[in-house]
């Protein structure tokens, strides 16, 4: 059997087709709200070790499949993993989140080394393909990549924040920032391509700090490089449909929906979701966007919610999801309750 011919929620929606109720998956469904994952994280030592060791990253990326039945896996694994196997130097301090070695200049940039990416990335491709042997064929599994400004701003800034050296980089040395941008979208090309090679059935770019960018630097540093990979993977991988998620990206989602081929389109906690679907330039799944700050509140406001984004985007291609992370203190059951609610929707969507 091919892959087209086995049924996939996500996938059919992906194409074009409503489905109610909406198939669903959580971003950073794998992650610290879960004990499982918390007990396999202390054993591994460090979250690069846990992310690049094939068992471990595989059974984590299961681990919430399991336990919630999702539509689909997003591969285990960290945006800036990509940047790291070209030889940036990594680390995850606790409490800290990501540190890099930043990128000081061009001499600095140099130093990273396209040839390293498959050798450094084998292992991820490694996890892929043993995730897609241990999923349930229903199940739908993500593979993704940071767009390549927000990993740029990791690489630049060397940490998270608000990215002011980045920021102050984009006019006192454009050179640079777009020479980083420029690296980050040709191994993301690569990096994908090899993803879908080992076993995803789509791909999600995260560009999480989008909107820090006014509009020409949006279309520039966003939209440009997002064409690029789009089109260079469907010209590889005709078939695998590409979700785009421009963070805070507001009143630029519509060009970036126009301009670039993405398949699916995640939209964040702010936006809102029937505004959006009725201002759409063209047909494009839209996923999305409780807040996870209400996943973690739970009770009869979560419930509510839950109904109303599905109701509002009854018959539209709609994938549930947040719109944002899941946050760590979120307890299990309310991910459980999300579901299930979810499911229990009566079949005939109301009319407005
Ligand atoms: O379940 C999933 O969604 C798959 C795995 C995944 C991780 N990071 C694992 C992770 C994905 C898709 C990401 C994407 C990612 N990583 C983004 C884009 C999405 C977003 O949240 O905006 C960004 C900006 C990063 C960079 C990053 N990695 C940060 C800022 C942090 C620290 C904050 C945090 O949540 O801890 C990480 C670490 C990280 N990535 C963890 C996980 C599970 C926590 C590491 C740990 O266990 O200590």
């Amino acid at each position: 059997m091919t892959g087209k011919m086995i049924d996939r929620p996500i996938l059919r929606v992906l194409a074009g087709e409503a489905i109610w109720p909406p198939p669903v998956w959580l971003m950073r469904q794998a992650g610290r709200y879960l004990p499982e994952y918390r007990k396999l994280r202390a054993t591994a030592g460090n979250f690069i070790a846990l992310s690049t060791t094939p068992a471990m990253a595989t059974e984590v990326t299961l681990q919430p499949v399991r336990r919630f039945g999702m539509d689909a896996a997003i591969l285990f694994s960290d945006i800036l993993i990509l940047p790291w196997a070209l030889g940036q130097k990594l680390r995850y301090a606790e409490g800290e989140g990501p540190l890099m070695e930043r990128i000081e200049d061009l001499a600095g940039l140099d130093a990273l080394d396209l040839n390293r990416l498959k050798p450094g990335t084998e292992s991820v491709m490694e996890t892929v393909s043993r995730v897609r042997t241990d999923l349930p064929p229903r199940c739908t599994l993500i593979g993704f990549a940071g767009s390549p400004f927000t990993v740029a701003c990791y690489m630049l800034d060397g940490k998270g924040g608000n990215f002011a050296r980045t920021m102050g980089l984009i006019y006192s040395d454009p050179g640079l920032v777009a020479a980083v941008i420029e690296l980050v979208t040709t191994a993301t090309i690569d990096y994908l391509s090899w993803q879908i090679e080992a076993g995803a059935d789509c791909v999600m770019l995260f560009d999480s700090w989008a909107g820090l960018l006014p509009p020409d630097l949006f279309r520039a540093h966003v939209i440009h490089p997002t064409v690029r990979i789009v089109d260079a993977l469907q010209a590889r991988h005709p078939d695998v449909p590409i979700i785009g998620f421009p963070r805070l990206a507001g009143l630029m989602a519509l060009p970036y929906i126009a301009e670039t081929g993405i398949a699916g389109f995640g939209m964040d906690t702010g936006t809102d979701a029937p505004s959006l679907a009725r201002l759409l330039p063209r047909k494009v799944a839209l996923q999305g966007n409780l807040d996870p700050l209400l996943l973690r509140a739970g009770g009869v406001s979560l419930d509510h919610a839950v109904e109303r984004i599905a109701r509002e985007m009854a018959g539209v291609p709609h994938i549930f999801n947040l719109g944002h992370g899941i946050v760590p203190e979120t307890p299990p059951d309310h991910v459980a309750m999300l579901i299930e609610r979810l499911r229990s929707l009566e079949p005939a969507p109301l009319e407005e």
